[in-house]
C-alpha cells in the first residue's frame, strides 16, 4: 500500500475535563488515552508517526521516550486542528505518501477499520477519504454535508451548523487518510472564518472538492468506534466499552466471569480457560493467568505470573509475583514485588511477602511478615513470624531450609539462618544461626508468684 505516517493530534487541553491533566494523558484502560490510537496507527502500518503536542508537551513526549517510531511537533498556540496538522509539516518533510489523521482523544479506533479505510482510499484514488459514522445522537460532532449522488462536499461543525445541517447524522469521526502532497498544501491555506475562530482540518474537504480532486467517506459499521472523549462521562464510557470487549474475548475462549460489568482487566493480561474470576476483580500489566484459577471478589493483581490451579482468596492484592501451580493465598494477602511462590505454598490470611522464595508444600498460614527470605521446601511458617530485615540502614536475607518448622511468634533477626530439618520454638528470637536438625528456643523462663495479686490488693 506505500508509505504510511500518521499525524496524531494530541495539543488540545481538553477544557471539558476540568482537570489539571492534560486531556490524552487522562488514564483509560490502564494507560494514557493518547496510547490507544498511537498503537492503532503503529499496527495499521504506520512507520513513521508524529504526534503534535502543545499542552504539558513535556509529559506527553516523556510518556513516549522509549518509542524509536514517534517524532514530536509542537503547536504553541492552540489555534485549531488544521493548525495542529501544519505543525507537523516539518516533522515530514520530504515524506511523499499517504498521512493518516488520528485524533488523541477519539481512542478506540482499530487498526482493521484504519486499514480498509486505507484500502478504500487507494482503491478509489481518492486525495482525501475521511472516517464517518452514522450516530442516533450526533450533537457535538462535525457533520457530514452531502450533495447528490451522495458525493462529499464538506463538513461542518457543531457550532457552525445550520438548524438543517443539524439534522445530520452522518458524523465526522476526526480521522482521514490524506495524500501528502495535498494535505500540506491544503492545510496552508485554511482560514479561521468560523464560530470558533479557528483552523479547522475539516475544511480541506472543500478545498479539494473546489478543486475537483476525489473525496471520499468511509462510514464504520460500529459508531462507538469512532467515540470522541471530551469530558469524564465519555471517558468512563470509553472504559466500559474497552472492558466489556476484553472480557467478551476472555469468556469466549473459555474463562467465567461471574459478572462482566465489574472484572476489570486490562487488554493484553492472558488468563487460561476455565478460571474463574469473581466481582471487583482487577488485573493490570502484562500478568498471565493459568488455567482452572479461581479469584475471589476484590482481588487485585499488577504484573504476575501465575501458574495452572491457583486459588486467590477474597481482598488479596499482589505486584510483580511469580506463582506456581495449584498454590492458595489468601484472604487477604499482600505479596509484593519479587515475591516466587513454588508449586503448592500455602499464603494464608494477613500474610505480607517481599522479594522471596518459598518452596514447594511450605506454608505461612496466619499473620506473618517474610522480606528477604529464602525458604526451602515443606517449611511451615507460623502464625505472627517476622523476618526482621532491616536494621534501619540495609536490608539483610533470612534463609530458612528445608523442612523447618517455625513456631509461633518467631522473630527472625537477619542475617541468619536456620538449617534444615530444625524446629524454632514458640516466642523464639533467633539472632543467631541454628544448625541442622536442632531445636532453637530462646525464652525467658516463666516465673508464677503465687498471692501476688491478694497481696497489691
Ligand atoms: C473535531 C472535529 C469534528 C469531529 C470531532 C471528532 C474539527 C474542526 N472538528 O471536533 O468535526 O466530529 O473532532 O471527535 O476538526 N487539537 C490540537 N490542536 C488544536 C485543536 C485540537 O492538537 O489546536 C487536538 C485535540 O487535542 C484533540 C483533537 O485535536 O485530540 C480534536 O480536537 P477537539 O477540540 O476535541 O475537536 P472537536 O471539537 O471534538
Ligand atoms: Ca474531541
Amino acid at each position: 500500500m506505500g508509505d504510511i505516517a500518521a499525524i496524531i493530534l494530541a495539543a488540545g487541553k481538553g477544557t471539558r475535563m476540568k482537570s489539571d491533566l492534560v486531556k490524552v494523558m487522562h488514564v483509560l484502560g490502564g494507560r494514557p488515552m493518547v496510547d490507544w490510537p498511537v498503537e492503532a496507527a503503529r499496527d495499521a502500518g504506520a512507520a513513521r508517526i508524529v504526534l503534535v503536542t502543545g499542552h504539558q508537551a513535556d509529559t506527553v513526549r516523556e510518556h513516549f521516550a522509549e518509542a524509536g517510531d514517534i517524532t514530536f511537533a509542537l503547536q504553541e498556540e492552540q489555534l485549531g486542528t488544521g493548525h495542529a496538522v501544519a505543525c507537523a509539516r516539518e516533522a515530514l518533510h520530504g515524506f511523499s505518501g499517504r498521512i493518516l489523521i488520528l485524533c488523541g482523544d477519539v481512542p478506540l479506533i482499530r487498526p482493521e477499520t484504519l486499514q480498509k479505510m486505507m484500502e478504500c482510499h487507494a482503491s478509489r484514488q481518492a486525495v482525501v477519504t475521511v472516517l464517518t459514522a452514522h450516530r442516533d445522537n450526533p450533537y457535538g460532532y462535525g457533520r457530514v454535508v452531502k450533495g447528490y449522488g451522495g458525493r462529499i462536499l464538506g463538513i461542518v461543525e457543531e457550532k457552525d451548523a445550520t438548524e438543517v445541517e443539524r439534522e445530520i447524522t452522518e458524523i465526522n469521526s476526526g480521522i482521514y487518510c490524506v495524500e501528502a502532497s495535498f494535505l500540506f498544501d491544503a492545510v496552508a491555506s485554511l482560514r479561521s472564518d468560523n464560530a470558533q475562530g479557528e483552523y479547522y482540518l475539516t475544511d480541506i474537504i472543500r478545498i479539494a472538492t473546489d478543486r475537483g480532486l476525489p473525496c471520499f467517506s468511509f462510514p464504520v459499521d460500529e459508531p462507538e468506534e469512532v467515540m470522541g472523549v471530551n469530558d469524564r462521562v465519555q471517558l468512563a464510557a470509553a472504559a466500559t466499552i474497552i472492558r466489556k470487549k476484553v472480557n467478551e474475548e476472555l469468556m469466549l475462549a473459555g474463562v467465567t466471569i461471574i459478572d462482566p460489568a465489574t472484572a476489570y482487566i486490562e487488554k493484553g493480561v492472558a488468563v487460561g480457560r476455565d478460571t474463574v474470576i469473581y466481582p471487583n476483580v482487577h488485573v493490570s500489566g502484562a500478568t498471565v493467568i493459568g488455567s482452572g484459577c479461581l479469584l475471589e471478589p476484590s482481588v487485585v493483581i499488577r504484573g504476575c505470573r501465575i501458574g495452572n490451579g491457583v486459588t486467590i482468596k477474597a481482598g488479596s492484592i499482589m505486584t510483580d509475583a511469580r506463582i506456581d501451580e495449584e498454590v492458595t493465598i489468601g484472604p487477604m494477602a499482600h505479596l509484593r514485588p519479587e515475591t516466587e511462590l513454588r508449586a503448592h505454598v500455602k499464603i494464608g490470611n494477613f500474610v505480607e511477602t517481599k522479594k522471596i522464595v518459598m518452596g514447594e508444600g511450605s506454608k505461612a498460614s496466619h499473620l506473618t511478615y517474610l522480606g528477604d527470605a529464602t525458604i526451602g521446601r515443606d517449611v511451615n511458617i507460623g502464625c505472627g513470624t517476622i523476618t526482621c530485615n532491616y536494621d534501619g540502614v540495609r536490608k539483610h536475607r533470612t534463609v530458612i531450609e528445608d523442612n523447618v518448622f517455625v513456631g509461633s511468634d518467631v522473630q527472625l533477626v537477619a542475617p541468619v539462618t536456620v538449617g534444615r530439618n530444625s524446629l524454632v520454638a514458640a516466642g523464639t528470637t533467633v539472632t543467631t544461626d541454628v544448625p541442622h536438625d536442632s531445636l532453637a528456643i530462646a525464652r525467658v523462663p516463666q516465673v508464677n508468684k503465687e498471692g501476688w495479686r491478694l497481696k497489691k490488693k
